[in-house]
């Protein structure tokens, strides 16, 4: 068996409304192997980015982490100083936002703002790290490398500060890259060529990558292994040909029915799931999916379904689907 790079048991994250305390993440686990993609999908407001932020600490008040371990090669970054994790983003742990405007400080060039992340990650120094901004710049394919370096996040493309960004994750060489929503605030005609330089930049660093997308698609193209969130709850956790050929929730094949792919015989075939996630403290007893389920009986209304663990598979559901028999 891999021992996994990162590992999050039960990660709990409770938001204080007006002192009521009320669940967003419950009792969140999956792992990340070595050099592996894992997706992270589920419909919008499902968790996906409060997972992300609250493995590395970022999560903002009424925002908390309650509850559950965060491991990473062993060790315990739910137990860190904030000092000590300051260290672990941006060195051990890359990221990604959506909006790069968000990873980057509008005042100051993009040659130093990557020097700086090298050198306090890699303690390097001098012409050394100047070398190596350059070389960054360069390999995540931007023309010029010595003009850009001197160069401010405004006067690039949403697409170049995109590379920017993924150049300053990866910089630090981390075990893990966590890249949320990476290519969803771009042109169309540019995300398909970030999606290409990650996949290209996570095949020769080998670094583990988390990534947090809507977008199945995106998915298929990119993950080894997927996790399927919903309603702040793991739904299922499978092998990204498992996940699209047999899946075992039937939110999976709801999520996979309702997304305009072609079908082996060429047909576009789109079926919305009837009804909609609940928001946050109105999910209903039992399983979450209970209400817009045509699997549900009366145990899926009476408890939560434990997440039941096969290999590298998990899923949690009382009534899980039969592979499918064409
Ligand atoms: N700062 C906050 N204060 C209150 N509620 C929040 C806050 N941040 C997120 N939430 C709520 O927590 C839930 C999960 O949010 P999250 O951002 O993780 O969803 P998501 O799966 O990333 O969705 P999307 O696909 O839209 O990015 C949502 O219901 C959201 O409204
Ligand atoms: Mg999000």
């Amino acid at each position: 068996m891999t021992t996994p790079l990162l590992d999050v048991r039960d990660l709990t994250v409770t938001i204080n409304r007006d002192g009521h305390l009320i669940t967003a993440l419950d009792k969140v686990s999956f792992s990340v192997n070595p050099g592996e993609v894992l997706g992270i999908v589920g419909e919008s407001g499902a968790g996906k980015s409060i997972t992300g932020a609250a493995i590395i600490d970022l999560l903002v008040p009424p925002l908390k982490r309650t509850g559950g371990t965060i491991t990473l090669a062993g060790e315990r970054l739910d137990r860190l100083s904030p000092k000590a994790m300051r260290s672990v983003r941006g060195g051990r742990i890359g990221f990604i936002f959506q909006d790069p405007m968000t990873s980057l400080n509008p005042v100051i060039s993009i040659g130093r703002q990557l020097c700086d992340t090298i050198e306090a990650h890699l303690k390097i120094g001098g012409e050394k790290t100047k070398r190596k901004a350059l070389e960054w710049i360069e390999r995540v394919g931007l023309p010029n490398p010595e003009v850009q370096f001197r160069r401010y996040p405004h006067q690039l493309s949403g697409g170049m500060r995109q590379r920017i960004v993924i150049a300053l994750a990866l910089c630090a060489n981390p075990a893990l890259v966590i890249a949320d929503e990476p290519t969803t605030a771009l042109d169309v005609s540019v995300q398909a060529h970030i999606l290409q330089l990650m996949r290209d930049l996570h095949r020769e660093s080998r670094a583990s990558m988390m990534l947090i997308t809507h977008d199945l698609g995106v998915i298929a193209k990119m993950a080894d292994r997927v996790a399927v969130l919903y309603a702040g709850r793991v739904a299922e956790i499978s092998t990204v040909g498992e996940l699209f050929n047999a899946p075992k929730h039937p939110y999976t094949r709801g999520l996979i029915r309702a997304t305009p792919m072609p079908s082996a015989d060429g047909e576009v075939r789109l079926d919305q799931i009837p009804g909609a996630m609940p928001g946050l403290g109105a999910v209903p007893p039992g399983c979450a999916f209970n209400p817009r389920c045509f699997k549900a009986e009366g145990d899926c209304r009476a408890a939560i379904p434990p997440l039941t663990t096969e290999e590298s598979a998990a899923f949690s559901c009382f009534h899980p689907l039969e592979r499918e028999t064409a």
